[in-house]
């Protein structure tokens, strides 16, 4: 435990207000936040764990609209439904408040009046889609048109929802406000921008030099963005929802949604503690951590530290961002508007008392490394062989034998042999290998550590034989049932952070009072004659049907999604295989000299959002290709990757580097691109044919 530090600042990423959390949220954010708060409290930490609800930003709006009320009437249906199931998941947040809400309001507005009077932002022009009939600028999702890349009606001004493709709303054809149904002009607006770039030397040298202990997705992504060269970003937007920009002449425009979210946190913390907020935000002795998903990285690495930076007065920054991966659902990427999810308030109400489930599946699941996959099917393997196979059944097992041959009173260890010792001597490492992994945030191999505590005492109940030695042998019953009471101890404090609910009915079934994590180790934790309460399930068994129903639920709505794209789209292909191409002969196909390479090097190409370019070494020579994938690949995952290339493709320069071949990329039916790489590692230079 790092004791230099005198408070812990946790934060959680403030969910949007536009629907409920889902387990992908749980996975990536909510559990780890909950577990690291939860263990630096047990060490007697001062902890405030900080999080809200994020209610501005136009998806809010586009919902309002939809549903035919006011914003405020979403974030204030959502914002509960959020907070009342996170409190029943135990999610142990020290406030739970909101951007809505007035404190957050004044805090953000005074933060950007303060480096707007400082001259910390720029002021420029710019000329965007305007509705003349309805008065108002258009954000881009607030225009939609003909995809430029598949010419399905609908795209909107940022996305095309068929073929997937990134747009901006000036590329969109005969583009039409969602608001009016009319033709939108180009109107000049101006904005304020945070000059990044003034911020990058910076930047680089608080994270690439001093913080290269992040975790490796995390200083990846912070290295691409710092290496493509920031560019200065829009603070405001012209909208009607959110907190309005204060400053004169600046009526209907709002802080954009990312500019004043971050702020919530501090905000949120002004809510909890109005007189001592200051020590918590502005001294060095206070150890901030932010927990978010990957989508969030740029927000809190690279955006929030400037404009703390840009704001000064002690503001201290984060020591770590230890950001997930996403975790899919059945092999699908999780959609709130496709509705494919598990929403937690859902399951709250499916599996009543079955919080912790949830709650060691999605942390033994937890996209830590890499995008991890959801099923229900492992959701009951993990249920089933873990928690009521080795957990629950030591347990169970431990106390009903108390109760059977010492009338549930602690038995006292007379003599130890050999392999109680053994055991006993695995407590302690067991206890800094979890220690160290949840100061490290990783989760996850907390988890398994724990679970292997469990899993020694159940073998040791099953390999000891008590109840075979009963009648003639109690002393050695007494000794190992203690031992096995100790271990149960043990599980009560080890398992505390991860899963509370069942922690708090161990510690009543063991009539234990406290559990500090100084006690884990201890292994006379019950004394002898200590009084155990009656044995009850820690977990239960859930049945197929159940996983059944739950499947059935997500192949429902599947249905209901083809049949809707089906119904919406009659004028439009369906996301298509794209038609063939003219026929070619087997002469033109063979000149295409196709073939193995590996990629040595990435980088962004500067002041582009689409480039990488990529030293590859192709079996015959080293050369550079320019490719645009840096929307799907980062240059971190890139290096190392065998692809294929069309070696012999003339050279061409992009953005003025010379280019020599492309890589082979497979469109997905939403229009995303994948690497096509050989089944198994080939030699560099193998020609495909
Ligand atoms: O991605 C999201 O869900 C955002 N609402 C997270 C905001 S985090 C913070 F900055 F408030
Ligand atoms: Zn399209």
């Amino acid at each position: 435990m790092n004791s230099n530090f005198k408070r812990h600042l946790i934060t959680a990423a403030l969910p949007y207000a536009n629907g409920a959390v889902h387990i992908g949220h749980l996975a990536g954010v909510y559990i780890p936040a909950d577990i690291y708060a939860r263990y630096l409290r047990m060490r007697g930490e001062d902890v405030r764990f900080i999080c809200g609800s994020d209610e501005h930003g136009v998806p809010i709006t586009i919902k309002a609209k939809q549903n035919n009320c006011t914003p405020q009437e979403i974030v204030d249906k959502y914002h509960l439904i959020i907070k009342d199931s996170f409190e029943r998941l135990g999610i142990s947040f020290d406030i739970y408040s909101r951007t809505s809400s007035a404190i957050h309001h004044k805090t953000a507005s005074e933060f950007f009046k303060k480096l707007y009077t400082e001259g910390k932002f720029i002021e420029k022009e710019s000329e965007q889609y305007y509705d003349e009939q309805a008065k108002q600028f258009l954000a881009d999702r607030y225009i939609c048109g003909t995809c430029p890349k598949c010419l399905a009606e609908g795209a909107y001004g940022d996305q095309c929802e068929k073929c997937g493709s990134t747009l901006s709303p000036t590329e969109l054809i005969n583009p039409k406000s969602t608001l009016s149904g009319n033709i939108p002009v180009m109107k000049s607006t101006s904005h304020w921008y945070l000059p990044l770039d003034q911020y990058e030397p910076w930047l680089k040298e608080w994270i690439l030099e001093g913080h290269k202990e992040w975790k490796v997705n995390v200083y990846g992504q912070c290295k691409s963005w710092l290496d493509g060269g920031l560019q200065p970003r829009a603070v405001s937007r012209d909208l009607d929802w959110g907190v309005p920009v204060p400053v004169d002449g600046a009526a209907g425009k709002v802080l954009y949604v990312w500019f004043d979210a971050p702020i919530g946190y501090i905000s949120n913390t002004i809510e909890l503690m109005p007189n001592d907020w200051e020590s918590w935000w502005k001294s060095e002795d206070t150890k901030l951590v932010h927990f978010i998903g990957k989508d969030n990285i740029v927000f809190h690495c690279i955006v929030f530290p400037a404009m703390l930076k840009a704001y000064g007065d002690g503001y201290i920054l984060p020591e770590n961002v230890p950001a997930n991966e996403f975790l899919n659902l059945e092999g699908n990427k999780i959609s709130t508007s496709r509705n494919w999810a598990v929403w937690l308030h859902e399951y709250l109400d499916e599996f009543p008392g079955k919080e912790d489930v949830l709650r060691y599946v999605l942390c033994a699941n937890a996209p830590e490394t890499k995008d991890n996959d959801f099923t229900w099917k492992d959701f009951q393997t993990r249920n089933n062989s873990e928690l009521v196979g080795i957990f629950g059944n030591f347990v169970n097992r431990a106390v009903v034998l108390t109760h059977k041959y010492f009338e549930g009173e602690t038995p006292a260890a007379l003599n130890c042999l050999a392999i109680d010792d053994e055991v006993l001597a695995q407590i302690p490492i067991l206890k800094k290998s979890i220690e160290d992994n949840l100061e490290n945030y990783k989760f996850r191999e907390a988890l398994r550590e724990a679970m292997n505590l469990a899993r020694l005492g159940n073998k040791y109940l099953t390999d000891t034989e008590p109840w075979k030695v009963a009648k003639t042998d109690p002393e050695r019953v007494a000794t190992i049932l203690n031992i096995s009471l100790q271990i149960c101890a043990n599980l009560a404090i080890a398992f505390e952070p991860i899963l509370p609910h069942t922690t708090k009915k161990l510690r009543y079934i063991l009539n234990m009072k406290t559990s500090r994590w100084e006690e884990f180790g201890n292994i006379s934790i019950l004394h002898p004659g200590h009084k155990l309460n009656e044995a009850t399930l820690l977990f239960e068994k859930i049945e197929d049907s159940e996983i059944e129903f739950q499947i059935a639920k997500l192949q429902a709505t599947k249905s209901a999604n083809e049949v809707q794209q089906a119904d919406t789209s009659p004028s439009t292909t369906p996301p298509p295989a794209e038609p063939l191409k003219i026929e070619c002969t087997y002469d033109q196909f063979s000149q295409m000299d196709i073939r193995t390479a590996t990629v040595l090097e990435a980088e962004r190409v500067p002041k582009t959002d689409k480039l990488l370019k990529l030293t590859i070494d192709t079996g015959l020579d080293i050369r550079t290709i320019v490719s645009g994938i840096a929307e799907y690949y980062s240059p971190e995952v890139m290096v190392g990757k065998q692809i294929c290339i069309l070696a012999n493709l003339a050279p061409r320069k992009i953005k003025g580097i010379e280019s020599k071949g492309m890589i082979l990329m497979a469109k997905e039916e939403n229009g995303k691109m994948k690497i096509v790489s050989p089944e198994e590692r080939l030699e560099n230079g193998s020609t495909i044919s």
